[in-house]
């Protein structure tokens, strides 16, 4: 098939980019999985103060366990996530054995066994943990913890580790869903991106998964990735299609090379540029709802039936670190090392690097690296902002009311909006704030306007679109 290149015309589309792209588009501002956003996170906030959050955290809060597990086989080159390469189990193993003293770590700050609604593994590839580890940490948080009925039990997989063992182990595990890792299923795409899995590999992944009974399944595709045009989205959404995951992830693929040194190895004159890769990502979105999936939010696409699409029409919908997400536990544990936890009290981030989040729990210390306490402004701003992203509209009287203000308090906020307002991106009536169909592409930069600490921030964002 032939194909469009990146920064190409696609003949079947005369839209380019808009003066709206112009001024909108290319502002650098934060993807809010959190508010305060991370890099406003400092080292005050240390394992004494976690400890004490934990001490108080009222007994019947809800729970969601994250577990960070930063390893993979090989790294591939378009990677921006946490980990490093792990050619033998051993440093695996005792990383797991190190995961386990730390639910130990937390579970006796909390006392008696708490009640956990969510879990999620997330990595670099969780699925590498060898079958004894892996269980003996479930086992573990089922003895710490009392892991609720009908919680969900969600982990990312690489469908390229995914063989009849894994899925047995997965399901006797008790995990409720899987994500896999797809980006694109063109050959030349998946070269250029250093990661070759054809499309037979992932239906085989997705079919021994559903053969256990883990049913529930997701795949992350990504655009702007090198050599990648219309057509391989087209291609890339109607196998994803007939393969049926009730949610998908759809990430712009962010090319940060400073920052991840592998990502050197992705040829740029290859990558689209601004316009094209604003195309792209219309394309994809148009073609999935035209597949039958529902737009949620920035990034994701549920089937109508899936509880991420039912939560979305409710308004139910949250937003943490792991994106859009179902899980309404009332406080998130981070686990392993550079996870984020949330407690009522504030934020908190485990060390970054494996070596001082290891040395801190054999120490017999919570190993936090750094974090923020809220208060009621930043409370308040975080609902406005989460409710923008996920349902792109915020009843700021409702909310404002909740954290003890009013509208008034946020005086600059709607000031800073009627740019937008203007621009038929955002309406406003009284203190009821909705993002329109036009300016849903800009709801990062309408949920900025809330964002009391941008101004202060020296943190390098991706741009809005
Ligand atoms: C932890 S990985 C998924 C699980 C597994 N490690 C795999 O690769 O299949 C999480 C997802 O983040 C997304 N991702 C990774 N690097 C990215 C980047 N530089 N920009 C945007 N998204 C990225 C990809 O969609 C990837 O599937
Ligand atoms: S994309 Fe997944 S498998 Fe590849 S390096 Fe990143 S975390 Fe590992």
């Amino acid at each position: 098939m032939s194909k469009i290149k990146a920064g190409g015309r696609d003949p079947r589309s005369n839209r380019g980019m808009t003066q709206l792209d112009d001024r909108y588009a290319t502002r650098a501002v934060p993807r809010y999985t959190s508010y305060p956003t991370a890099p406003h996170f400092h080292a005050g906030i240390d394992g004494a103060t976690y400890g004490q959050w934990l001490d108080t955290l009222a007994p019947d809060t809800r729970l969601s366990l994250y577990l960070h597990v930063p390893y993979c086989r090989t790294i591939c080159a378009y990677c921006g996530c946490h980990t490093k390469g792990a050619r033998r189990d051993e440093p695996v193993i005792a990383y797991a054995d190190a995961l386990l003293r730390e639910i130990d770590l937390v579970a006796d700050r909390l006392g008696d066994r708490r009640p956990v609604v969510h879990i999620h593994w997330g990595g670099g590839t969780p699925s590498l943990l060898p079958r004894a580890s892996f269980l003996a940490l479930v086992a573990k948080m089922r003895a710490r913890f009392r892991l609720e009925d009908g919680h969900e039990h969600a982990i990312e997989l690489d469908p390229r580790t995914v063989t009849p063992q894994l899925v047995t182990t997965l399901k006797e595990a008790g995990i409720t869903r899987a994500s896999l890792g797809v980006q694109d299923f063109d050959l030349e795409v998946q070269t250029a991106i250093g990661r070759v899995q054809p499309h037979e590999q992932v239906e085989r992944a997705v079919a021994l998964l559903r053969g256990v009974g883990i049913t529930a399944i997701n795949f992350d595709l990504m655009y702007g990735l090198p050599h990648q045009t219309v057509e391989t989205i087209d291609e890339t959404i109607r196998l994803t299609r007939a393969m049926g995951p009730g949610r998908i992830a759809l990430f712009g693929y962010a090319h940060v090379p400073w920052f991840k040194k592998h990502q050197r190895l992705i040829d740029e004159e290859a990558l689209p540029g601004t316009e094209e890769r604003i195309r792209l990502a219309d394309h994809a979105r148009e073609t999935l709802v035209a597949a039958g999936y529902e737009a949620i939010g920035l990034d994701h696409f549920a089937l109508p039936d899936d509880s991420m699409a039912i939560m979305h029409r409710d308004g139910t919908l949250r937003r943490n670190f792991q994106g859009y997400t179902t899980d309404t536990a009332d406080a998130l544990i981070g686990l392993g090392c550079s996870s984020i936890g949330l407690l009522p009290q504030g934020y908190v981030q485990n060390m970054p690097d494996i070596g001082g989040w290891q040395r801190a729990i054999d120490a017999g210390l919570l190993p936090i690296a750094k974090g923020i306490a809220l208060d009621d402004d930043d409370r308040a701003r975080a609902e406005i902002i989460e409710r923008l992203m996920t349902d792109h509209e915020a009843d700021i009287d409702a909310i404002a009311a909740k954290h003890g203000f009013t509208p008034a308090h946020f005086a600059e906020a709607f000031e800073a909006l009627q740019e937008m307002v203007a621009d038929g991106l955002v309406e406003q009536k009284g203190a009821h704030v909705a993002i329109t169909d036009t300016g849903q592409r800009y709801a990062r930069v309408a949920a900025a306007a809330f964002d009391a600490y941008l101004a202060r921030g020296t943190a390098r964002h991706s741009v809005a679109v």
